[in-house]
Formats: structure tokens, C-alpha cells, sequence
């Protein structure tokens, strides 16, 4: 028996890293409390995916259960033991801004529930690869500090520079900057999964992401910027931007890439390595580029306004630097670009029944 822990199962990230490693042929056990519930309301509740992991994979297991409580998740690190092969650790509190709503709940969960799963690893499985979902936001506000440039549609980095060509690469700093409470919590995260590899001699593999999307993402107005979009899109819903004229540029990836980078990383795992990853040059869009794409594609028009108030510490314009990763595994290539991402999300969001949506709409 191979078993592949799963936190975050029923996320965006965590159930799409289920069904892979499952058909891979991994027991999964998916560690999953619906505390995105808790954070976004009925809106970002995760049952249904939940649901339709248990109904899916045979060898999938389901545990309700906190990873800020230490017990629990010694018990079940204790009980699969030195079968657990690989652990992906996708749970968190994702939002910047609900961060600052409770900076101590934020911090436990994404910075002492990386913790407690490291410790965990160290003590039952520490030959399994530890996969940690960290995000650009480590890299604080910095980036809003390169020469950017104003275009019709979007903001762009001088030509000149030697981001330009590739995005940005991990020899940024992530000191030194305004993070928000979420990128600061995540910083911890981050430097402790890093230092397990460092210090103890883990596998632990940090990947840093910029706009993780796909069709199972439970879009909220906080969190998941695609998918609320093209939520409000094919609803009729009004949309409203946050700051920078719409013109804030993100890279977007979808949750099957990422989750063939862990693959990738799985196999030939290292310690303490840290990687942006993304969509690049590849796959990404401001704000207003998504809308045009999202409307071609759903056949809809979107009313949206535009709000002065940017959302503290967003990026204006991030697109990742790909390359270390590619360059340590030259076997993982993109298969999803912009539109693909768009078309799949508006069919994902198409399917579900209108009185559903609205519903969610509301509780946002
Ligand atoms: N989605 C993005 O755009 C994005 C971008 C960069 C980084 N990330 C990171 O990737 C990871 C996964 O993101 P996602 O989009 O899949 O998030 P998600 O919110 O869809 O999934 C996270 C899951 O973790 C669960 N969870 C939260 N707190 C928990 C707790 N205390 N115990 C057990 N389960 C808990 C939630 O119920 C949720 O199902 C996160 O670490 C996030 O910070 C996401």
C-alpha cells in the first residue's frame, strides 16, 4: 500500500491532487474540515467535493479533521506510518482579505498547521516528500515596485528589464516588503517547509503560485478570481474591479498542471527547493483581458465598475519565471493556456443549475 496524504482534499488544488495520485494508483488520504466554509460563507463550502471524491475513488479516505490540531493529525500520521509515500499539503486560509479579519486564526492555520504536518512527517514518514502550496504573495508587495508600464489594456514591465522576457524569478526577496497578514503567515510556511529540507533533511518542495484555477474551484468574492468572474459572467451578476483600472496583470495556471509539477517533484523529489510556478509568458491576463475572453467564450455580457480601492498588497503586475523548475524537470510542459482555462470554468459554471448559482451568489 502507497499512501499519499492530501491536505486541503476537497480545495481547488487538494481534490485535483487526489484524483491524480489516486489514478496513479496512491490510497489517498484527504485531510479536509470545510473551514473554507467558515471563511467564505456557503459560497466556498467544499461538501460537494467531498462528496464526489467518496463517490469517485475507491481508495479514497476522508478525515474532517483540523490540521491546527496536533493529536489528530499525529493519529493519523501514526496509522499509515511508513506507507505514506508523499504528502501534498493544499490547506489553508487563502485570502488576503480575510486575513485581517483574524490574523490568529489565519497564522494557525497556514503557518502552525505547516508546522504541526512537518513534525508529523519528520516523526512517522520522513522519507516521504513533503509538496507545500506556498504562494507569490511571499514576495509581499516588491513587485508593485518594478518599472511598470501603463498599456491600453494592462500593465507591463519596461522592456528593458531582465524580467521582462520570463517573469519573475525566485532571487526576489521576500523581505523587506508589505506582505499582508496572509503573505506573512504564508512566509512562515514557507521558510519552515525550506528549513525541514535544510535543517532535517526532508524532501519538502515549496511551490510558489501565482493564479491557481480550474473547474473545481468554489470561486468566492475573495478568493479565486477567475472563477467569480466567469461565475458573474454566465450569471449576469455585477462585477466589481479592485483598483489599477482593471489593468493588474496575473499569471494563471491550471490545478492539472500544478498537480504534474507534484508529480514531477514526487518522483525526483529534493530538499528545500522553491519554485514560482504559474502560467508565465504562457498563460496570463489583467483584469480586463479576462473579461473579454470570459464573454467571447460564455456568449454574455458582464456589467462591472470600477472601484479606486486596490486590495492591499495585490500585485499589479505578476507574471511568473518558470524556468528553475523546468530546468530541474525538463519532462513537465504546460497543457492548459488562457482560453482553455476560461472555456473550461465557463462549462464547469454552465452545468450548474441556475438557482444553485444564484444562491451562492447571494451568500457571498
Ligand atoms: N487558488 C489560488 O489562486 C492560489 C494561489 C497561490 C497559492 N495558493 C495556495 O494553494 C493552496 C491551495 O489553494 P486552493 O485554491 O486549493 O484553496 P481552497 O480554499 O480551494 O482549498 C483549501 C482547502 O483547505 C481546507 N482547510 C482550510 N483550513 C483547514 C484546516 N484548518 N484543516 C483542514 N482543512 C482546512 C478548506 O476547507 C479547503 O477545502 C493554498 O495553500 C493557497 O494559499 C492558491
Amino acid at each position: 500500500m502507497s499512501v499519499a496524504i492530501i491536505t486541503g482534499c476537497s480545495g481547488l488544488i487538494g481534490s485535483e491532487a487526489s484524483k491524480f495520485f489516486h489514478a496513479q494508483g496512491f490510497d489517498v488520504v484527504g485531510i479536509d474540515n470545510n473551514m473554507r466554509e467558515y471563511f467564505f460563507g456557503h459560497d466556498g463550502s467544499v461538501i460537494w467535493n467531498t462528496r464526489a471524491l467518496k463517490n469517485s475513488l475507491p481508495r479514497f479516505v476522508h478525515y474532517s479533521s483540523d490540521i491546527r490540531n496536533r493529536e489528530s493529525m499525529r493519529t493519523i500520521f501514526r496509522k499509515y506510518g511508513k506507507s505514506i509515500s508523499v504528502v501534498i499539503h493544499a490547506a489553508a486560509q487563502p485570502s488576503h482579505d480575510w486575513a485581517a479579519k483574524e490574523p490568529i486564526t489565519d497564522f494557525e492555520v497556514n503557518a502552525m498547521g505547516t508546522l504541526i504536518l512537518l513534525e508529523a512527517v519528520r516523526e512517522y514518514c520522513p522519507d516521504a516528500p513533503f509538496i507545500f502550496t506556498s504562494t507569490n504573495k511571499v514576495y509581499g508587495d516588491t513587485p508593485n515596485f518594478l518599472p511598470l508600464i501603463e498599456a491600453k489594456t494592462r500593465w507591463e514591465i519596461d522592456e528593458s528589464h531582465p524580467f521582462f522576457e520570463h517573469g519573475i524569478d525566485e532571487s526576489m526577496t521576500i523581505d523587506n516588503s508589505k506582505h499582508s497578514v496572509f503573505g506573512a503567515s504564508k512566509v512562515a510556511a514557507d521558510v519552515m517547509t525550506q528549513e525541514y529540507g535544510r535543517y532535517f533533511g526532508v524532501k519538502t518542495g515549496v511551490f510558489r503560485g501565482g493564479c491557481l484555477t480550474g473547474p473545481a474551484h468554489s470561486g468566492a468574492k475573495l478568493h479565486g478570481f477567475l472563477a467569480y468572474l466567469i461565475k458573474c459572467v454566465v450569471t449576469g451578476t455585477p462585477y466589481t474591479i479592485f483598483g489599477y483600472k482593471g489593468k493588474q496583470v496575473r499569471d494563471n495556471i491550471h490545478s492539472n498542471d500544478l498537480v504534474r509539477a507534484f508529480w514531477s517533484f514526487y518522483q525526483q523529489p529534493r530538499c528545500g527547493a522553491v519554485y514560482n510556478i504559474g502560467g508565465g509568458r504562457y498563460s496570463n491576463c489583467s483584469v480586463l483581458e479576462a473579461i473579454k475572453i470570459a464573454q467571447e467564450v460564455a456568449g454574455e455580457e458582464l456589467s462591472y465598475s470600477l472601484s479606486d480601492d486596490a486590495r492591499e498588497g495585490d500585485h499589479i503586475w505578476w507574471v511568473s519565471d518558470t524556468r528553475r523548475f523546468q530546468n530541474d524537470y525538463p519532462e513537465w510542459q504546460y497543457e492548459y493556456d488562457l482560453p482553455m482555462i476560461i472555456g473550461e470554468i465557463v462549462e464547469a459554471t454552465k452545468e450548474k443549475q441556475p438557482a444553485e448559482l444564484k444562491y451562492e451568489l447571494l451568500a457571498a
